[in-house]
């Protein structure tokens, strides 16, 4: 190159759109130099085949031709097409190349994310594969219907004044089927038919009495189980069994004999007709505990899995490595008197201002695991059909002004963690046995021991 040369290429990079659009064609033979001649010409489309000129690229491939603004190099055509240079050259205009378009044959599209062959990505809880499907490049995923759902979500919350509860996406349960969710976050099995016959206990009181809110942890505050999270583990029958029990203990005692009760006791040494983490009867679970106690907590922490029993399964606290209790008096483990039935929505509240917090079992469907706040109802939208029952403690109720009118709810704590709901609780749609809240309802009589009345009751008997 003469210098004058360089000092044009120089010029033409600072602004090349403009200068080189307007120069006269011949000047055009002054960048001519070895580019196609040293990289060699190339067979259609190849991005690669390009040579570094005018701060730009300049293509020695056969695509340079088909732009509508040709960017081969200079010395393209007589190199590569072996014509005359100056009855056929064209003004070189530093275009860039459109993006190449996206070739179905080679890879799979996912969000606008190009996969390549067999890569594999999880689209919520379906895993899906960039997969070969006659010839072409498929994403195929699996089919389950998933925990959280976005169309549950915007549907629940499009119709929140409607029906007076709100849904959120919880990351716990995002990426989780809903056979999970019904194997492992519920947890209780239905109670053999011979139980859902037991006759309610018959209560006799004044309806009128009853009043209009009521919540356990206001009128006995430290007496009432917090929240629990079972954890991925079918444990829900274990865990509101065991918290109503430890709930009647602190009530009935008068905060003597305030006690957690471990959960984990029942999960690991209840087995007999009881599936762990896979599930238990309710019935099942009173019966243990009026036959063998429950240790505390602490002796048997929840570790929410199939663990073994590794307490003696009967026998005294202390035999079992527990550490001593409050009061000396207390040697064995904690038992109840059977558990009883309550019949109607009145019963059940009136157990509850007398003896606390009351066991329910009810039907969870789809909606229910993305409730985040409000009174929640079955919205009844068309979502995977898959059922299972959770059983929860019912620890109040209330009324609540919304746009349909007054609405009587229940308040109820549930074993997902202070995360979920309403810090760990809901609140349900109460009187219209909704999702079968009201049809299988427990309470029991914790056996507080007398001598600790006896010898402590006195300084204590104030307090409620
Ligand atoms: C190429 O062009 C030159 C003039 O620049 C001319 O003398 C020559 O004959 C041409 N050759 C062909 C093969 O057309
Ligand atoms: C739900 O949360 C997960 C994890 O936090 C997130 O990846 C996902 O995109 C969220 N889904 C929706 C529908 O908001
Ligand atoms: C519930 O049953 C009791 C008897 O156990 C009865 O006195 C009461 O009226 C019933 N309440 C309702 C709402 O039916």
């Amino acid at each position: 190159m003469t210098l004058n040369n360089i000092l044009k290429s120089i010029l033409f990079s600072t602004s090349v759109f403009s200068i080189a659009s307007s120069l006269p064609l011949d000047d055009f033979s002054d960048i001519q130099g070895p580019y196609c001649e040293t990289i060699g010409c190339c067979q259609s489309r190849q991005d690669g085949c390009s040579f570094p000129v005018l701060g730009t690229l300049c293509y020695c491939d056969e695509f340079c031709t088909n732009m509508e603004v040709e960017d081969c190099c200079p010395d393209f055509y007589p190199v590569c097409r072996h014509i005359n240079i100056t009855t056929t050259i064209r003004p070189f205009i530093t275009t860039r190349r459109p993006p190449p378009p996206p070739a179905p044959s080679t890879s799979c599209l996912y969000n606008g994310r190009a996969l390549f062959f067999k890569q594999k990505v999880k689209d919520n809880c379906n895993l899906c594969e960039c997969t070969e499907v006659n010839g072409k490049l498929e994403l195929l995923c699996e089919t389950n219907v998933c925990l959280m759902d976005r169309n549950i979500i915007e549907s629940v919350n499009l119709e929140q004044d409607m029906l007076g509860w709100r849904a959120t996406n919880y990351s716990e349960f995002w990426g989780r089927t809903l056979d999970e969710g019904v194997r492992y976050r519920l947890g209780t099995l239905i109670p053999q038919s011979f139980v859902m016959r037991m006759n309610p206990v018959r209560r006799i009181y004044d309806i009128h009495s009853l009043p209009r809110n009521f919540d356990s942890e206001e009128i006995w505050p430290r007496y009432i189980s917090g929240i629990q999270d079972q954890g991925w583990c079918g444990a829900s029958w274990a865990i509101s069994t065991a918290a109503v029990a430890s709930d009647r203990y602190a009530i009935v005692s008068r905060g003597l004999e305030e006690v957690k009760l471990s959960a984990q006791n029942l999960l690991s040494c209840d087995t007999m007709g009881q599936q762990s983490c896979e599930g238990g009867h309710l019935d099942r679970a009173w019966s243990f505990i009026k036959k063998f106690g429950l240790v505390d907590e602490e002796c048997f922490p929840y570790v929410a899995g199939n663990e073994p029993c590794t307490i003696r399964r009967s026998g005294k606290l202390i035999e079992s490595g527990c550490k001593p209790p409050r009061f000396s008096e207390r040697t064995r483990r904690y038992t109840v008197g059977p558990a009883y039935r309550l019949g109607n929505e009145t019963d059940i509240m009136y157990e509850i201002t007398k003896s606390g917090p009351v066991q329910a079992t009810m039907k969870v469907h789809h909606d229910f695991y993305s409730y985040e706040g409000g009174i929640y109802r079955h919205s009844d939208l068309n979502y995977g059909q898959k059922t299972g029952y959770l059983s929860v403690r019912i620890v109040g109720w209330g009324e609540e002004y919304t746009s349909r009118g007054i609405q009587k709810y229940w308040k109820v704590a549930n074993s997902w963690g202070t995360q979920w709901g309403e810090n760990g609780y809901f609140r349900i749609v109460k009187g219209t046995n909704e999702c079968e809240i009201e049809s299988f309802v427990l309470g029991t009589w914790p056996h507080v021991d007398r001598k600790i009345l006896l010898a402590h009751g006195r300084r204590n008997s104030n307090r409620i």
